[in-house]
């Protein structure tokens, strides 16, 4: 379990100010939603989370240690997290099972082997897991990224519209493993959509990102 805390938080993109002093805590176990128009700047919010951008000012605590701030941040690899990528983002060179116990290395072979076929189960992925990222559909293949972030049991989940192009009874089934790992396992949530009743469904607290004047 992790508890989330982010001061005064700002990045932009050249001239392009995308967030600036921006504070969000999320007690270990909570659960927060953040809402926003396209371009807003959630992605970028979950990427420096993550450890993969980082900050022009302000810092991200873990369990109240600083992991990222401007000039330093904790690489991505020792932070316990796991991400959903907006666009699927699977490893092209290895089949559904593969991508889903990529982040499993230490586990025990068998467990990891097991904890893999359960989550294809619950995900309804059942005889995919030989096919290759170019041989699954786009829900599939969201679905074999969820089921590779959950995997690891991460202390921090990172969820970027991941129910988006599902169908709605598949996302009433994806929402429901998810909220069944969330009670499982409790990790801290943080969750992006655009979408003010899927923010809804999630609960916990929201946060709402402003457009950028002009847009
Ligand atoms: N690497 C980058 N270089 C330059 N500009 C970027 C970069 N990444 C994002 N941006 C810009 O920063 C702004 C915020 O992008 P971001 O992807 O965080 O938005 P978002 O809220 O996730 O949008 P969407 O809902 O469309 O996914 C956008 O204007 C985008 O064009
Ligand atoms: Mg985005």
């Amino acid at each position: 379990m992790s508890e989330l805390e982010i001061r005064g938080l700002a990045k932009a993109y050249g001239t392009v100010k995308v967030l600036e002093g921006l504070a969000l805590a999320v007690p270990s176990g909570g659960r927060a939603v953040v809402l926003g128009p396209s371009g807003s700047g959630k992605t970028t919010l979950l990427r420096l989370i993550a450890g993969l951008n980082l900050p022009d000012a302000g810092e991200i605590l873990f369990d109240g240690a600083v992991m990222s701030a401007p000039g330093w941040a904790a690489p991505p690899s020792t932070r316990n997290v796991g991400m959903v990528f907006q666009t699927p983002a699977l490893w092209p060179h290895m089949n559904a099972a593969e991508n889903i116990r990529f982040g499993l290395g230490r586990l025990e072979r068998s467990i990891a082997r097991q904890r893999v076929e359960e989550l294809l189960a619950v995900l309804g992925l059942e005889g995919l897991a030989g096919r290759y990222p170019h041989e699954l559909s786009g829900g599939e293949a969201r679905r074999v990224a969820l089921a590779r972030a959950l995997a690891p049991r991460p202390a921090l989940l990172l969820l970027d519209e991941p129910l988006t192009n599902l169908n709605l009874a598949l996302k009433v089934e994806v929402h429901a493993v998810l909220e069944a790992h969330l009670a499982a396992q409790q990790p801290t949530l943080v969750y992006v959509t655009h979408d003010p009743a899927e923010a809804e469904a999630i609960g916990g607290q929201v946060f709402t990102l402003p457009g950028r004047e002009g847009e």
